[in-house]
């Protein structure tokens, strides 16, 4: 190995280690921020690492991708709403895959061409073929999974579950394409560059087949296992160009992504093979249980005197806070309330919002502490106990259709009990459905109060009236 390849490899393994060290502290909100500034260290020496590599003589495109690329980056990070992240990270997903998918073709057509120069003695070998068949599948399902999930969830198109006649078929027919490709491509590469072409489009169909049927609350196990198919992708094209900080940093991702996947799972009582095997979310289609009853709506002042009453109170944060951008509001009431001798809880739901960890990182903008928020099995316990729930922006996540009504489409999916504490206050702007689009049977329960208006401005109301 000569002094340029050490140094590389020396680079890579650096930052492998920036890499484990920096998710490690990212698994805990005091710590992330570092984590994720060690972690982006980290990448910057693999990048140096591969120039130095490659021995790159022409700049000009490096410079213009990197310049294109950081400044892309920075209007991004600065104009994006927290609001619309989860969006952003599924396109992120889709970039990785379609990088790699990218990276796979152009190391394919570079080796085709030099197999085809009757001046160099090179081959195509049944091992670069096979990674490089792999690569463009799971890179191109990836992207197209990903461009789905993104418009799922920007809601340019329904989120609701999307099911045709024949779907398993299309789905096998498109899985016995890519295995019989898969096996005549790694056979014989060089003459099966059309097939190579078809493997890539049919990829890409998958990546929309298998992500269209899956709608409503099973979003966020989709959106994990994306995340994971992005870095199996780089993994796999880290194989391709025989690249050890690709293959590191992608099987991190990769192996993350599946215990967020997991997590999920269990937040969402599925099967991972569900989720692969199945195209759940499928199969009922139900709005929730058709009865209904009165409403018992709440004015500010009434809320607040219940409010006042309590010795217990249970902040149950969902995806209509972060809507409202009403977390600072939720704080300082959190504090009055405090201040008024109430025991004060957050609880928060592993899938409230729209991407993993959004309550938590929400409330942390607002500086509630840590030691307030508790996860749903730490709560359900003793939830018969609090005297106020106060549900803000949350809908499915406490919707009891899920543990009373089976025909319901989230039967089965753990909620935080808000229903069993004495009091519920329902903070919401009407009686339209959560993610998930169905009904909310809590809302009509005898001991819930619906507090209508946009969270902020109530929240607003509310602290106004204890500073009475
Ligand atoms: P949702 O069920 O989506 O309900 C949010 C509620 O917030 C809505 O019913 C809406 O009712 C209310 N809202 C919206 N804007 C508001 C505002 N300005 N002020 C007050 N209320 C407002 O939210 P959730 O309970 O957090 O559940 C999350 C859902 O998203 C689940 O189905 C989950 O599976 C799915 N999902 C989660 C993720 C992750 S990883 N967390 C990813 C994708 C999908 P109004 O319109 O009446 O105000």
């Amino acid at each position: 190995m000569n002094l340029t390849s050490f140094t590389a490899e020396m680079l890579y393994l650096i930052a492998g280690l920036l890499f484990v060290i920096g998710l490690k502290r990212m698994s805990k909100p005091k710590t992330a921020r570092r984590g994720n500034l060690l972690s982006a260290f980290g990448m910057l020496l693999a990048i140096v690492g591969t120039l130095i590599h490659y021995q790159v003589i022409d700049w000009t495109y490096i410079v213009i991708g990197m310049l294109i690329g950081t400044f892309a980056g920075a209007i991004l990070a600065r104009v994006v709403k927290m609001t619309e992240m989860p969006q952003m990270v599924a396109l992120l997903n889709g970039y990785g895959g379609l990088a790699s998918l990218l990276v796979g073709w152009a190391e394919f057509h570079k080796q085709y061409e030099n197999v085809l120069n009757p001046n160099v003695t090179h081959s195509i070998d049944t091992y670069t073929a096979l990674t490089t068949f792999l690569t463009v599948v799971v890179g191109g399902l990836t992207f197209s999974g990903s461009v789905i999930a993104w418009a799922k969830l920007k809601e340019v198109m329904t989120g609701k579950p999307i099911l045709f006649k024949g779907q398993q078929i299309v789905n096998a027919a498109i899985l016995l394409f890519i295995l019989a490709g898969g096996v005549l491509f790694t056979i014989d590469p060089i003459n099966n560059y059309p097939i190579f072409i078809g493997l890539i489009a049919v990829g890409l169909l998958l990546g929309v087949t298998s992500v269209i049927p899956i709608g409503g609350a099973d979003m966020p196990v989709v959106i994990s296992l994306l995340n994971s198919y992005s870095g199996i992708a780089g993994c796999l094209a880290g194989f391709v160009i025989q690249n050890n900080a690709l293959i590191v940093t992608g099987s991190l991702v990769g192996a993350s992504g599946i215990i967020l996947t997991n997590i999920m799972c269990k937040a969402m009582n599925r099967s991972l093979a569900n989720v692969l095997f199945s195209g759940f979310g499928s199969v009922q289609t139900s709005k929730g249980s058709g009865e209904k009853g009165e409403v018992n709506p709440v004015n500010v002042e009434d809320a607040a005197a219940i409010l006042e009453a309590a010795g217990s109170v249970c902040i149950v944060p969902g995806y209509g806070l972060a809507v409202a951008q009403a977390q600072h509001a939720c704080r300082e009431l959190a504090e009055l309330l405090e201040k008024n001798g109430t025991e004060v809880r957050f609880a928060i739901h592993p899938v409230a919002g729209r991407m993993p960890g959004h309550m938590n990182v929400l409330l942390a903008e607002a500086n509630v502490s840590y030691d307030h928020l508790y996860e749903m099995d730490a709560v359900n316990p003793i939830i018969e106990t609090i005297d106020v729930c106060l549900v803000i922006g949350a809908n499915d996540v406490v919707n009891p259709a899920a543990r009373e009504d089976k025909t319901s489409p989230i039967f089965g999916m753990p909620i935080i009990n808000v229903d069993y504490a004495k009091t519920v206050i329902v903070m919401k702007r009407s009686m339209a459905t959560g993610f998930a689009g169905i009904e909310n049977p809590l809302f009509y329960k005898e001991n819930t109060r619906m507090l209508f208006g946009d969270a902020k401005n109530v929240l607003q109301g509310l602290v106004a009236e204890f500073k009475k």
